[in-house]
């Protein structure tokens, strides 16, 4: 089996505990299974500022770049507050999607059946859900110049944000969420303002000229982007893949998980374009939630949403579909079985930390073998 070299970036606060869970699974996986895993480690955020006072350093973003894939934990925490911004643990997650030139993010909103009573929205609204919001991550208003505020010399200061897309930012990103249809329900939803936007009516544009250059298998829709997050609250199942812009995503990839569940329980991936020489594409696998200070150390975070992101590893980087499939239907098993740790806790389940929850997963995978 070839080697499949993956980097361990554990962070901060939960996210080695988190992780540690992970480490479990990766174990196993190479010894029965073969799965021939190559594990580096490095350090990110807080962890590195402390070792070197740099929140990634030169030498674990090589190591980044040479992985087939990073496995990242979280960053951050009261430590650290008093650090300069430019070493502040979040520069480092943000060097690693600047380096790795990681365009597009992966939320996916998976309402798994024994959790379905725990969502604010009714049972039958979210029961079976699963969506994939797809977000271009690298572009749009929160990098488009210019970025600035102007003092306008009249006691007024002018705040000045600029979206901007061009054409191949909006087509990688189309492209993707046509390939990544393919592999679920076969079904896009592109989501901008095109009424009010000038970069809106391009997206449009190229969303619908990408979708004509071999993907016209799969089924596209447009939606205006504040029309799309009510359809969000009102049916969320109407759709299978969003793809959205930078802004747009941000919000409705945040909406979208929030149908489902606790931050513990959410996954997301980072990817990047294709190597033109081995077509594998850079990626990066974090849970949506941070380094959760409050309960670090305390042995009660849920490690779903890091085990949940190894599985999204396995299905996107390394095109391990059974394994990925198996390791998610554990998750719904254990929690099938009532296991609960404290955030998704409630009457009549079973409470339990950090270790049990990673272990109950990972005897649910193995019996599924
Ligand atoms: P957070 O996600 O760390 O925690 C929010 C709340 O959710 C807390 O009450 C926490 O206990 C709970 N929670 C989060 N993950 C959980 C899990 N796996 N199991 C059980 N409960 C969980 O967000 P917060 O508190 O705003 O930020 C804490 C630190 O994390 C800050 O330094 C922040 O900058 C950083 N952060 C880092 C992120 C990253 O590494 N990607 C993302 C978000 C925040
Ligand atoms: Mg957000």
């Amino acid at each position: 089996m070839a080697n499949r070299k993956l980097l361990l970036l554990p962070g901060d606060g939960i996210g080695p505990e988190a992780m540690g869970e992970v480490r479990h699974i990766i174990a196993h996986m190479n010894e029965a299974e073969g799965a021939g895993f190559e594990i580096d480690e490095g350090l990110v955020g807080g962890a590195a500022y402390d070792a070197h006072g740099e929140s990634i350093s030169d030498a674990d973003m090589e190591k980044a770049l040479a992985a087939d894939a990073v496995l990242f934990g979280a960053v951050g925490g009261p430590k650290w507050d008093d650090v300069p911004y430019e070493q502040r643990p979040e520069a480092g997650l943000l060097r690693l999607r600047k380096d790795l030139a990681l365009f597009a993010n992966l939320r996916p909103a998976i309402c798994y059946p024994a959790l379905a009573d725990s969502s604010s929205l009714r049972k039958d609204v979210v029961e079976g859900l699963d969506i994939l919001i797809l977000r271009e991550l690298t572009g749009g208003v929160y990098f488009g110049e210019p970025k600035e505020i102007i003092d306008l010399g009249n006691g007024q200061k002018r705040g000045i944000d600029t979206q901007v897309y061009d054409t191949y930012e909006i087509e990688r990103i189309a492209a993707m969420a046509f390939e990544l249809a393919r592999t679920r329900d076969n079904r896009v939803c592109s989501m901008e303002k095109r009424n009010v936007m000038k970069s809106g009516v391009l997206w449009n544009e190229v969303v619908t000229a990408t979708h004509k250059k071999g993907y016209e298998d799969v089924e596209l829709t447009h939606m205006l982007a504040d029309a799309g997050g009510m359809q969000l609250v009102r049916w969320p199942k109407q759709f299978d893949v969003i793809v959205t812009d930078n802004l747009f995503g941000d919000m409705l990839s945040d909406v979208a998980a929030m149908l489902t569940g606790s931050l513990g329980m959410l996954p997301s991936a980072s990817l990047g374009a294709p190597d033109e020489t081995t077509g594998k594409r850079k990626a990066l696998y974090e849970p949506v939630h941070g380094s959760a200070p409050d309960i670090a150390g305390t042995g009660a975070a849920n490690p779903i949403a890091m085990i949940a992101s190894f599985a999204m590893c396995m299905r996107y980087s390394f095109e391990m579909i059974a394994e990925a499939d198996r390791l998610e239907a554990a998750i719904a098993k254990v929690l099938d079985d009532g296991l609960r740790t404290g955030d998704i806790m409630s009457d009549g389940m079973t409470k339990v930390g950090t270790t049990e929850m990673g272990a109950a997963v990972l005897e649910a995978y193995k019996a599924s073998a």
